[in-house]
């Protein structure tokens, strides 16, 4: 059975026919082309695919997309949608950091860090950590993720 879903993502509405097993992540890769949320684990494991939905992270490969009627996504792609836009705050962080080396997971680490620092999270390394252990790195920049997020919170 498939449905219809109308929701905004990076401020652009769009309709969709999805599968009712479709996974927002799969909406967001093959049927709206945004491919800069990655897919990791597709279980909820990595948090590769981090995005915000209504201003909060979900893993996007656990979020059935017919559930989205109305929602508002952001992605990755959303943070500095024009050549000539600034990057946002924690991507600049990331760079000056160098908090990534095969940068896989940095979307992801990035949309959760942008969480994180909403959700005030970000008292000290070890919070950062903690409120950020859904994302895992295979290359290990744990630390320097974390500075790049308090970097970011200011
Ligand atoms: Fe979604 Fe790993 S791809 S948590």
């Amino acid at each position: 059975p498939s449905g219809r879903v109308s929701l905004t993502v990076n401020g652009e509405r769009h309709a969709a026919t999805v599968d009712n097993r479709t996974s927002l992540l799969d909406l967001l890769r093959e049927q709206l082309g945004l491919t800069g949320t990655k897919k990791g684990c597709d279980a909820g494991a990595c948090g590769a695919c981090t995005v915000l939905v209504d201003g909060r992270r979900v893993n996007a490969c656990l979020t059935l997309a017919v559930r989205l009627e109305g929602a508002e996504v952001t992605t990755v792609e959303g943070l500095a949608p024009d050549e000539d836009d600034d990057l946002h705050p924690l991507q600049e962080a990331f760079i000056e950091q160098d908090a990534f080396q095969c940068g896989y997971c940095t979307p992801g680490q990035i949309m959760s860090g942008i969480g994180c620092i909403r959700e005030g999270r970000t008292g000290s390394p070890e919070e950062i950590r903690e409120w950020m252990s859904g994302n895992i790195c295979r290359c290990g920049c744990y630390t320097k993720i974390a500075k790049a997020v308090e970097q970011a919170a200011g």
